[in-house]
């Protein structure tokens, strides 16, 4: 039987057929390296090449609080959204490199430029994201390959929902201040950002992280 994730992935790719692209989906769990280097080798066997990475795979910490980190979600947290992030960034820069360049998208999130809006492991996790998003940016500039994040705050994704025993301080401590968020984003707004820094659109930029927070940051 298909997992949701799976489901998800095969509708994506009639969608994007029967509009007239050719696309395929690999199934990947990012936290392994094995299946994340499959999965590019897979996508440049098809398509003879690839231009643009977008590491958008993430999960949430349950908004643990210092004092209520679990072992188990710190790892589960800090394998898909660090480790897997550092294995498709590492695969992908030498082919960038053959072909003389690309783009790598990151999304990091609101967490990651500030200190309060989800857990500690999320936290941490976003702020490293950001930090990698400078350093491949920094050394790898010079070889026509630009890495940028989008950090957005509150989205209506499945994101949300997928919480389960919500640690209550750290959710009353995150939450505080939401009521001046002006409103929240859409995916549209989100993948348009992402299409701004996959494209030549964004040609002088490298190593940004944009806050995608209807201002909410700039209080
Ligand atoms: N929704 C928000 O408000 C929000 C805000 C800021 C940042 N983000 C970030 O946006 C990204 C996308 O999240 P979303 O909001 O669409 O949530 P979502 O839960 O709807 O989607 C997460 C996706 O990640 C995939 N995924 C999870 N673990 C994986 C693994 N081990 N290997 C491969 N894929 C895996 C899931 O299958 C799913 O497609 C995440 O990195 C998240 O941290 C979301």
């Amino acid at each position: 039987m298909q997992t949701f994730a799976e489901k998800a992935m095969n509708n994506t790719v009639t969608e994007l057929t029967d509009a007239g692209y050719k696309a395929i989906g690999v199934k990947a769990n990012v936290a392994v390296n094995a299946e994340v280097e499959h999965m590019i080798d897979q996508a440049i066997e098809k398509f003879g090449r690839v231009d643009i990475l977008v590491n958008n795979a993430g999960v949430g910490d349950n908004m643990q609080s210092a004092a209520n980190v679990q072992d188990d979600t710190w790892n589960r947290v800090m394998s898909i959204n660090l480790s897997g992030v550092m294995y498709t960034i590492r695969k992908i820069i030498p082919h960038f490199q053959d072909i003389g360049g690309g783009t790598i998208v990151n999304m990091a999130s609101i967490t990651g430029l500030t200190g309060g809006r989800g857990g500690l492991a999320y936290t941490a996790v976003k702020h490293a994201v950001v930090g990698m998003t400078k350093n491949v940016a920094s050394h790898y500039g010079p070889h026509n390959i630009r890495c940028n994040a989008i950090a957005p705050a509150q989205v209506q994704t499945g994101f949300a929902s997928s919480m389960e025993n919500t640690d209550s301080f750290g959710m009353e401590a995150a939450t505080r201040g939401t009521n001046l968020m002006p409103k929240s984003g859409t995916v549209d707004d989100i993948a348009n950002i992402a299409l701004f820094f996959a494209t030549e659109d964004s040609a002088y930029v490298n190593g940004a992280t944009l806050a995608a927070d209807a201002g909410w940051s700039a209080y």
